[in-house]
């Protein structure tokens, strides 16, 4: 490529940076650069896969031991705001009890993210409905196995 060429995909590249910090601030724009806990999780005990309106799908991996999520992880195959917001979702989600789970609902998501414009606010929606939906294949998983301990 010659060098004017190289600068033009810079600057260019510079703008969407300078523009999508702009757009979904500076807490989102973070850590959709730098997500936590993405992949797949080995040994979980609850799963969820859901798929947005918008066509994207969103999935949860929860380990729980001692009534607690020990370990959280995500992956998406969705938007910038859904890659943040997946990971604030598993942040959210380690140390909690089934029962403070039930508090991470579309709108903390969205709190945590320090809010995202009226168009993307499906995708915390969309990451947290996926958090409640591992939690209820943890729960009724635990209910159906016999050896409930094995959950504990
Ligand atoms: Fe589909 Fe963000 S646009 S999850």
């Amino acid at each position: 490529m010659s060098d004017r060429l190289d600068d033009f995909v810079q600057e260019l590249q510079e703008k969407i940076f300078q523009e999508a910090r702009e757009t979904y601030g500076d807490t989102v724009y973070e850590r959709w650069l730098n997500p936590l806990y993405m992949g797949e999780l080995k040994n979980y005990n609850g799963y969820s896969r859901l798929r947005g309106q918008c066509g994207d799908t969103i999935e949860i991996f929860l380990k729980f031991e001692k009534g607690r999520v020990i370990e959280a992880s995500f992956k998406t195959d969705g938007c910038g705001a859904s890659t943040a917001c997946g990971s604030f979702a598993t942040e959210m989600a380690i140390g909690k009890t089934p029962d403070e789970l039930l508090e991470i609902t579309g709108e903390a998501v969205l709190n945590r993210a320090g809010g995202l414009p009226q168009e993307d606010k499906h995708c915390a929606v969309l990451a947290a409905g996926s958090l409640q939906d591992a939690l209820e294949d943890y729960m009724r998983k635990k209910e159906s196995c016999h050896h409930a301990d094995a959950f504990d």
